[in-house]
C-alpha cells in the first residue's frame, strides 16, 4: 500500500521504517527539516536499536522517504496514520493535542480522494469525536474516513514491537475503514500472533490510557514494597520474585527502581489522572494519584539511599553516574529518572559525572549544566561511588566491569537504583552494592 507517516518521531520513525520492512510504498512526513534531512541520509535523529539499520535498507531503495511537504503525502497516499505528539499541557490538565489538531486539519483539505486516516498518538477519550468533526467540514472528497489505532511500542524495542505486536486495537468510526487496516497490517496478521482488536474509537482510547495506568500502577506497586521493605529489613527483590510466580501478578514491570520515566508514561498517567477525576471517576483518580505520588517519592528515598552509601552529606562526593536516558535502548532523555537522580545529587553539591552509551548529547543538550564524560572510564575515573542509573546492558551484563571499575574509583561502592546488577559478581571483586528496598549486599572478596 502507499502510506503517509505524519510526524517522525520516537513513533513515527520506527513505525514508518517497520511500514517499509513490511512491504509499503511510505512517506514521512516531519515539521522539523534537520529531521527530515537526517532521516532521508539513512540515519536517525536518535538512537532506537534496529532502526538505522532499517533506514539503511529501505532509504536508498526508495521505499521509505521524508518530507516536509504534506501535500506530497496526501497526493502519494490512501492511509495516512498520524504519529505527531501530544505532551502534556503546560497546567498538566490533560494533553495538549494541538498538534494532532494541527495535523488532521492541515491533511484533510489535501485529500482529493477516498483516503483513511489513522490516529496512533495518545489522546484523551473524546478527542476523535472532536477530529471526525474536523473531517467532516474540511476533507477535500467523500470516503475520509477516521479510525484510532493506538501504539502500544515499547521505546529501546520500537522496531521488534511495531515489526511483532503483541496487538493491534482500531476503533473505527466507519466500518468501511477496516479493511484498509487490514490490508495494512496484512503481513503481521497473517503471521497469527498478533490480536486484532475492533472496537469503537472511546474504547481504543481508554484501552491505551488503561495499559499505561496499569503498568505504571504496577511499578509503582513493587516501589511501594520497596518502602515496606526498606523499613522492616526485608528483600524487595525475593518478595518481588516470590509474589510473581502467581499468573495472576507475574514478574513483568516488578524490578523495584527509581520510578517510570520517559516521553509515554509520566504524561499518560498524569493526563488520564486528570480526566478521569474530571469525568467523575473518583475511585480512578484517587488510584492513579498515589501511583504518582509513589513515583516521586522514590526519587528522594534514591537520593537518601546514594548519601548513606557514601556515608554522609554529598557536598565533598564525587559520584560516577552510569546512565542518562530514561531507560536502555534508547536516547531518550525525556522525563528520565536516571538524570532527574543526577539532578538531586548535583543540588546537594555532589560532582556528578555522567555516562551514557548513546545519550550524552541529548543529556547535555537537555541539561548543560551537568558534567558528562564520552566513556566510562573517564567517569569512573577518581570517583568516590558509583550509581547505576539506567540498566544498559554494558553496565550490568559485562562481568569484567567490577574488576576494572575498582582499579580507578576510591571506594568500591555501588549505589544501584535499578536494581539491574548481578550483585554476587561486583561484591565478588570487593565491592558493597546498595539496591533500594533490600539488604546491603558486603563484599565476599
Ligand atoms: N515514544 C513512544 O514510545 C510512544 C509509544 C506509544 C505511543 N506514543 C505516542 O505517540 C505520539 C508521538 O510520540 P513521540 O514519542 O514519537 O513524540 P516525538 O515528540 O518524539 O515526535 C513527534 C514528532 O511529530 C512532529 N510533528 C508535530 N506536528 C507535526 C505535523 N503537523 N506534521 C509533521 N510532523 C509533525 C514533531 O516535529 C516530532 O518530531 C504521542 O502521542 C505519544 O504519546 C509514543
Amino acid at each position: 500500500m502507499r502510506v503517509s507517516v505524519i510526524g517522525c518521531g520516537h513513533l513515527g520513525a520506527p513505525h514508518a521504517a517497520a511500514l517499509a520492512e513490511l512491504g509499503h510504498d511510505v512517506i514521512g512526513v516531519e515539521l522539523n527539516p534537520e529531521t527530515v534531512k537526517k532521516l532521508q541520509s539513512g540515519r536517525s535523529h536518535f538512537y532506537e536499536k534496529g532502526l538505522d539499520e532499517l533506514l539503511d535498507r529501505h532509504v536508498p531503495a526508495g521505499r521509505l522517504r521524508f518530507t516536509s511537504s504534506l501535500s506530497e503525502a496526501a497526493e502519494f497516499a490512501d492511509l495516512h496514520f498520524v504519529a505527531v505528539g501530544t505532551p502534556l499541557r503546560a497546567d498538566g490538565r490533560g494533553y495538549d493535542v494541538g498538534q494532532v489538531v494541527g495535523a488532521v486539519r492541515a491533511l484533510a483539505p489535501l485529500l482529493r480522494r477516498p483516503a483513511t486516516i489513522v490516529g496512533k498518538s495518545t489522546v484523551t477519550v473524546g478527542t476523535v469525536a472532536r477530529l471526525q468533526e474536523i473531517i467532516t467540514e474540511h476533507a477535500g472528497s467523500d470516503g475520509v474516513d477516521l479510525v484510532w489505532n493506538p501504539e502500544f511500542l515499547r521505546e529501546g524495542h520500537a522496531v521488534e514491537d511495531s515489526l511483532y505486536p503483541d496487538r493491534i486495537v482500531v476503533g473505527l468510526t466507519s466500518s468501511a475503514a477496516e479493511e484498509n487496516v487490514r490490508e495494512v497490517y496484512a503481513p503481521i496478521l497473517a503471521r497469527g500472533d498478533a490480536e486484532l482488536i475492533v472496537t469503537d474509537p472511546a474504547t481504543a482510547e481508554v484501552l491505551k490510557s488503561a495499559a499505561n495506568a496499569f503498568l505504571s500502577t504496577k511499578i509503582s506497586y513493587i516501589n511501594a514494597m520497596a518502602e515496606v521493605c526498606e523499613i522492616t529489613g526485608a528483600d524487595v527483590a525475593t518478595v518481588a520474585h516470590g509474589i510473581g510466580i502467581d499468573p495472576r501478578i507475574g514478574h513483568g514491570g516488578m524490578r523495584p527502581g527509581i520510578g517510570y520515566g520517559g516521553g509515554c508514561l509520566p504524561k499518560d498517567v498524569a493526563a488520564f489522572t486528570h480526566r478521569v477525576g474530571e469525568i467523575g471517576a473518583t475511585g480512578a483518580a484517587d488510584l492513579l494519584k498515589a501511583v504518582e505520588k509513589v513515583n516521586h517519592a522514590r526519587m528522594d528515598a534514591a537520593h537518601d539511599l546514594v548519601e548513606r552509601a557514601y556515608g554522609g552529606p554529598l557536598d565533598t562526593a564525587t559520584i560516577a553516574v552510569l546512565g542518562a536516558s530514561f531507560k536502555a535502548g534508547t536516547s531518550d532523555v525525556r522525563n528520565s529518572p536516571a538524570l532527574r537522580l543526577a539532578g538531586l545529587l548535583h543540588s546537594s553539591a555532589a560532582r556528578t559525572v555522567i555516562h551514557d552509551p548513546e545519550s550524552v548529547a541529548a543529556a547535555r543538550h537537555l541539561h548543560p549544566e551537568y558534567s558528562y564524560a564520552e566513556d566510562i572510564r573517564t567517569a569512573l575515573d577518581g570517583a568516590d561511588i558509583v550509581v547505576l542509573a539506567t540498566e544498559w546492558p554494558e553496565f550490568t551484563k559485562d562481568t569484567a566491569l567490577p574488576t576494572t571499575a575498582a582499579r580507578v574509583v576510591r571506594r568500591r561502592v555501588l549505589v544501584d537504583v535499578r536494581t539491574a546488577v548481578n550483585t554476587s559478581v561486583w561484591t565478588a571483586a570487593g565491592w558493597t552494592v546498595h539496591q533500594l528496598g533490600r539488604p546491603v549486599q558486603h563484599p565476599t572478596a
